[in-house]
């Protein structure tokens, strides 16, 4: 019985939340280790839909739902994601849901930098979703970040917001940005606190008493291993690594605890913001595959980017993520298409490269080599057993299986919870 990581291969949005909602029914504890609300998590229960951005997607199992130290937090979206999902039905309370005390927060002058910077870079910038995530996550590595520990340290506080403001303020007014004042952050920080801090603990403690228990845990990564800061498509990707390594780091527990690493991939490719996309199709069959998939950001409800199924970059975040198996969603969508395509190898300059370079130059003149096979007329949508896909369907999922060497052991067929095809129980590896 082992513990199970899940992580997006592409660049994001692959289904993680419905794979780790469907896959919570069997673990005690689900754990975020990184990112923050720049994650949009969908989940369809029924006639319920949840989006999370920064709760844990076991929360709506009823599981105890955990924020790692590796997270950045916005207080304040965090609360008002509470009271959203409270308003649905949903318990969450200090029993239910444990926060890491060293986990740094977003504050307000974090957005305004990440828009600020955003709009001075202008035909280069990023797409980011204007979060504050990479001015939190600089701030943590430069250590200057409140962390959320600081909030029961009055004295504390006091110095370390005149270190962040001078710092803050001086790139803020550099960029002709508005600034902040001291008082604004502290009522800031006064308002949330009596709300944040009963939630706070040591979760490193909490969790390696849980594995001593014999809990199973399971951790919901975010974004993916094309957003990765080491790995992914630099500099347009997120400021957190999103590999499986980083569940221990981001949650205070041994690296032997990431268990079986399931990477999600959906049955065709997406990208939300700028930067390279070898597969992105431009045409008509693109447009499909967006509005078959509904493929609108969950965060900032920008329309996503689509194109055909990228077997070299998931066959390099299998190995760079350490992937034991896939999961493969939205195989409905590619549902009556005449003939899908998956890319096998790309091109550059004329010449045949075995592997995505890393300089972004040379990211964006790649171009993709095709291998096309037929695709079905029967429909996927809803298909909960491997009897009834079409064949045609199973041969495409063999053939990704060959190329990206890992074994496809989920299927997802819709949004919905139950229309998930399971081959290989991840907690029994
Ligand atoms: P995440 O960020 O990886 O959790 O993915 P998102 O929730 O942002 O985006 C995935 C979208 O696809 C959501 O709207 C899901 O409801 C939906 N979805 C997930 N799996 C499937 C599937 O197998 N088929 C279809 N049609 N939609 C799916
Ligand atoms: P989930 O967990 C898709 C993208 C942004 C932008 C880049 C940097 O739902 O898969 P950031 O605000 O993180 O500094 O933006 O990363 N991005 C995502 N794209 N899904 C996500 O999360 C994303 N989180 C960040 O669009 O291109
Ligand atoms: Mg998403």
């Amino acid at each position: 019985m082992s513990n199970v990581t899940v992580i997006g291969t592409q660049w994001g949005d692959e289904g993680k939340g419905k794979i780790v909602d469907w896959l919570a029914s069997r673990a005690d504890i689900v754990v975020r280790f990184q990112g923050g609300h720049n994650a949009g998590h969908t989940l369809v229960v029924g006639d319920q839909v949840y989006k999370l951005s920064l709760l844990p997607s076991g929360l709506v199992r009823g599981k105890i739902g955990v924020i790692g130290n590796g997270v950045v937090v916005d207080p304040k979206a965090l609360m008002t994601e509470i009271d959203r999902v409270t308003a649905q039905g949903l318990v969450v309370t200090p029993e239910t849901l444990w926060i890491a005390e060293n986990a740094p927060l977003i504050l307000p002058v974090h957005g305004a930098l990440d828009r600020a910077r955003e709009a001075a870079r202008g035909e280069h910038k990023i797409g980011t979703t204007g979060r504050g995530i990479g001015p939190a996550y600089e701030d943590k590595v430069a250590r200057r970040a409140i962390r959320i520990c600081d909030l029961a340290e009055p004295e504390t506080l006091n110095w370390k917001l005149d270190e962040l403001l001078l710092h803050h303020n001086t790139l803020l007014a550099g960029l002709g940005a508005e600034t902040f004042t001291k008082g604004q952050l502290k009522d800031f920080l006064t308002e949330i606190t009596p709300r944040l801090l009963p939630f706070s603990c040591q979760v490193w403690d909490r969790l390696d008493e849980a594995r001593r228990a014999g809990r199973r845990i399971l951790f919901e990564g975010a974004q993916a291993v094309m957003l990765d800061v080491d790995h992914g498509t630099y500099p347009y990707v997120t400021s957190s690594n999103t590999v499986a390594a980083v569940a221990a780091s981001g949650s205070g527990v041994s690296p032997s605890s990431v268990g079986f690493v399931l990477g999600i991939a959906k049955a065709y490719t997406t990208r939300v913001g700028e930067g390279p996309f070898p597969t992105e199709l431009h045409d008509q069959t693109g447009r499909t595959l967006g509005e078959r998939g509904h493929e609108f950001g969950t965060v900032t409800g920008r329309p996503r980017r689509c194109g055909w199924f990228d077997a070299v970059l998931i066959r390099r975040a299998v190995r760079v993520g350490g992937v034991s198996g896939i999961a493969l969603t939205k195989l409905d969508v590619l549902d009556g298409l005449d003939e899908i395509s998956i890319c096998v190898g790309y091109e550059l300059d004329g010449k045949k490269i075995e592997t995505f370079p890393s300089a972004p130059g040379a990211q964006a003149r790649v171009k993709p080599v095709y291998e096309t096979m037929p695709g079905w007329k029967e429909t996927t949508a809803g298909a909960r057993s491997w009897a009834e896909l079409p064949a045609q369907a199973i041969k495409y999922v063999r053939r990704i299986e060959e190329l990206i060497e890992a074994p496809v052991t989920l299927l997802s067929t819709s949004p919905e919870r139950d229309d998930t095809i399971l081959m290989r129980d991840p907690f029994e590896d």
